[in-house]
C-alpha cells in the first residue's frame, strides 16, 4: 500500500487590539494601516487542518467543518498556486508530487464567520500545513496574508504587529512578533459568544464598503492608528495594563464608529454587545482603575482582556448579569502547533 503522506497543523485565533479595516490592494490583501493583535492559546479555540496528496487523487477537494466545499475560492487557489510555485523554485519536493491533486480538511472548534477570527486561524493553518507539506522555506506571514489579512498575524504567538508596508508587491506587508507568549503570563482573554450566527456582511465586503464611503476611516488610518499603534507596542512591552486596555477599547469603538459611518452602515454589534461595554466601564469605575478591556471584531461577540487575578470576579459578574449565557472561553496566549506529520521522502 502507498504510504499516506499527510500533515496536520493546529493554528490559533488572534484578536486585534488595534484593528485592521480597509485594503489598499484587494488581490494582494494589503492594508491601509498597521494593526496589533494577541494570539490566543489553541487549547480552547483553534483551526485544525490536514493536507494530503496522492498520485491517484482525481481532483482537489476541500472539507470545511466536515462539509465538502468548493475548491474554487480564489484566495485558496492563490495560496496553493503560490506555494507550489515556491516549491518548484526551491526544488523542495519531487516535481511529480507537485502534479498530484490535494485534499484539504479543515475544522474550527468555534463559530465560523461570526467575528471570532476564523479566517485568521483557518488561513494561518492552511498555509503552514501546505508549506510544511511541500517543505518550502518562506515567509509564512506573507503567505497567510494572501488568504486573509488577519491570518498573517496568527503565524506568530504572543503579541503581534502587522506592518502595512509600502511596497506595491506586498513584500514588506507582514507581521512580526512584539513579544512572545510568555512575556505577560497573567494576560487572559475571555471570549463571550453573544451569537454564533454567520455575520450578514463578511469582513472583506464590510471593509471594502468602508474604504469607498467612510471619511472617518481616512482619518482613522492616517491619524489615529499610527499614534495608537506606537503607544500600544510600548504598553505591551512595559506590561502597562491600564494603557493597553484603554487603547484597546478606544480602537474597538472607533472601528465600530467607522462601520456606522459606512454607507450603507455595517452594524455588527447588538444590544447585548453594548450591554457588555456598559458593564466593563461600570466595573472599571467601581475598581477605580482599568481592570478589563473589551474589543469586538466584525461581529457581536466580545473578547475581554484582563489579568488572571480578575478572572474569577469578572466571570461571576458576567454569569450574574447573563444567567442563561453559554460557558465562555477563558484562555491565555499561545502559538501555532504542528501535530501529526508523515512527510514525503525527498
Ligand atoms: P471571521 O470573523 O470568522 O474571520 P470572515 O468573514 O473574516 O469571518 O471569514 C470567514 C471565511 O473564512 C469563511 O467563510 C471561510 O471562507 C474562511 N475560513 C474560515 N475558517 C476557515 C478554515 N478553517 N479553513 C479555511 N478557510 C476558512
Ligand atoms: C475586524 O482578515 O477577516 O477582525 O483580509 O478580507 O480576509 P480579509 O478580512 P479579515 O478582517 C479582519 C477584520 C477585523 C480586525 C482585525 O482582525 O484586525
Ligand atoms: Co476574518
Amino acid at each position: 500500500m502507498d504510504p499516506i503522506n499527510r500533515i496536520t497543523v493546529i493554528a490559533p485565533v488572534n484578536i486585534a487590539v488595534i484593528k485592521y479595516w480597509g485594503k489598499r490592494d484587494e488581490k494582494l490583501i494589503l492594508p491601509i494601516n498597521d494593526s496589533v493583535s494577541v494570539t490566543l492559546d489553541t487549547s480552547i479555540m483553534c483551526a485544525k487542518t490536514t493536507v494530503c496528496s496522492r498520485p491517484d487523487f482525481s481532483e482537489n477537494q476541500l472539507w470545511l467543518n466536515g462539509i465538502k466545499t468548493s475548491f474554487s475560492n480564489p484566495r485558496l487557489l492563490n495560496c496553493l498556486e503560490k506555494i507550489k510555485h515556491i516549491a518548484a523554485d526551491q526544488q523542495s519536493v519531487d516535481p511529480a508530487v507537485l502534479s498530484w491533486k490535494i485534499h484539504i480538511c479543515s475544522e474550527n472548534n468555534f463559530p465560523t464567520a461570526a467575528g471570532l477570527a476564523s479566517s485568521a486561524a483557518g488561513y494561518a493553518c492552511l498555509v503552514t500545513a501546505l508549506a510544511k507539506y511541500y517543505k518550502i522555506k518562506t515567509d509564512l506571514s506573507i503567505l497567510a496574508r494572501i488568504g486573509s489579512g488577519s491570518a498573517c498575524r496568527s503565524v506568530f504567538g504572543g503579541f503581534v504587529r502587522w506592518h502595512a508596508g509600502v511596497n506595491s508587491d506586498g513584500s514588506d506587508s507582514r507581521a512580526t512578533q512584539i513579544a512572545d507568549s510568555s512575556h505577560w503570563p497573567e494576560m487572559r482573554a475571555l471570549v463571550l459568544v453573544v451569537s454564533d450566527n454567520k455575520k450578514h456582511t463578511s469582513s472583506t465586503i464590510g471593509m471594502m464598503n468602508s474604504v469607498k464611503t467612510s471619511d472617518l476611516l481616512k482619518y482613522r488610518a492616517q491619524y489615529s492608528v499610527p499614534k495608537r499603534t506606537d503607544k500600544m507596542c510600548e504598553a505591551i512591552l512595559k506590561k502597562d495594563f491600564a494603557k493597553f486596555a484603554e487603547l484597546t477599547m478606544k480602537d474597538s469603538n472607533q472601528f465600530h464608529a467607522v462601520c456606522l459611518d459606512t454607507y450603507p452602515p455595517c452594524v455588527y454589534m447588538t444590544d447585548v454587545s453594548h450591554k457588555v461595554i456598559e458593564i466593563v466601564h461600570a466595573y472599571n469605575d467601581m475598581c477605580g482603575e482599568i481592570k478589563v478591556a473589551y474589543t469586538f471584531d466584525a461581529g457581536p461577540n466580545a473578547c475581554l482582556y484582563l489579568l488572571q487575578p480578575d478572572v474569577a470576579r469578572v466571570l461571576t459578574l458576567i454569569k450574574h448579569l447573563f444567567p442563561s449565557s453559554s460557558p465562555d472561553f477563558v484562555t491565555g496566549l499561545g502559538d501555532i502547533e504542528e501535530t501529526e506529520t508523515e512527510l514525503l521522502k525527498s
